[in-house]
């Protein structure tokens, strides 16, 4: 098992990505803290996921990271992965978006980065070892068409992601973005239904994928595990791109 021993904080992790991610690292032997605002899908991550301590708020509380951090090492004397995928996106361009819908957006993907690695990163450097898994996007990279908030969003992650890795990379602690296509979630599922012509949108974005299909969320949870272990000792500061070509094609 590749993560025996080792304790982890999954936000987001309710659904899609992060509940896959959950299932995942419990069964390479990791001790999960959960977190996601939604209690009731929070709950059903837990029962699939065996033990797991469940802390249902708002990512972009700086108080609750404060004290699920404080509840893992209370617990467990270490925090050795922190995975923050908990984000959601509005729609519409810089037009059409509202300040309120603009500052939901950054809070949730942005603080709900910022503020867990903050909460994370000074018991990761007692440690002197740790992985901070964040999640971006393709679109972060390539821009795209009516999403203006979500993907500035996600850019200031990659841009985030970066800038912690280099800043900690001498205590031991590894950051490293995740930058995944279209994944077929209930995230993905909204963003399409937001759209009088959603099953028109909907292909288009299927074979906008260089492999002509929507990913699968345990396909990227296979690369956060990848992150989260020693098979990434030399990884930091990367995008990793997980996207079925979308970039190339
Ligand atoms: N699905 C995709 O195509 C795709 C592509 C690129 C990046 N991503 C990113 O991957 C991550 C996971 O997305 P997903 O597709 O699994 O979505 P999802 O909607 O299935 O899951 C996201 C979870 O985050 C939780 N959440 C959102 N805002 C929150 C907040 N402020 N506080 C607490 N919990 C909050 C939701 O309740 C939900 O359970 C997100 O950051 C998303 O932006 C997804």
């Amino acid at each position: 098992m590749r993560l025996q021993g080792l304790t982890a904080i999954i936000t987001g992790a309710a659904s899609g990505i992060g509940r896959a991610s959950a299932k995942l690292f419990a069964e390479e032997g990791a001790r999960l803290a959960l977190v996601d605002r939604d209690a009731v899908g929070l709950a059903e991550t837990a029962s699939l996921v065996g033990e797991a301590t469940t802390h249902v708020g708002d990512v972009g509380d700086a108080s609750l990271a404060e004290t699920v951090v404080g509840d893992v090492v209370a617990r467990h004397g270490r925090l050795d992965i922190l995975m923050t995928a908990a984000g959601f996106s509005v729609g519409g361009t810089v037009l059409t978006t509202s300040l309120e819908d603009w500052d939901a957006v950054f809070r949730a993907n942005v603080g709900g980065t910022w503020l867990w690695a903050r909460a994370a990163v000074p018991q990761m450097q007692r440690q002197k070892s740790g992985s901070i898994i964040t999640l971006a996007s393709q679109l972060a990279v390539a821009g795209g068409k009516g999403n203006s908030a979500y993907i500035a969003a996600k850019g200031a992650i990659v841009s985030l992601t970066r800038t912690m890795a280099v800043d900690f990379a001498t205590d031991g602690i590894r950051v490293n973005a995740i930058a995944p296509g279209a994944i077929d979630t209930p995230m993905l599922r909204r963003s399409f239904a937001r759209h009088a012509n959603s099953d028109e949108v909907r292909e288009a974005s299927r074979n906008r994928h260089a492999m002509k299909r929507f990913g699968q969320a345990e396909e990227i949870a296979q690369t956060a595990l990848h992150l989260a272990s020693d098979a990434s000792s030399f990884t930091t500061g990367t995008v990793m791109v997980v996207d079925g070509g979308w970039l190339a094609a």
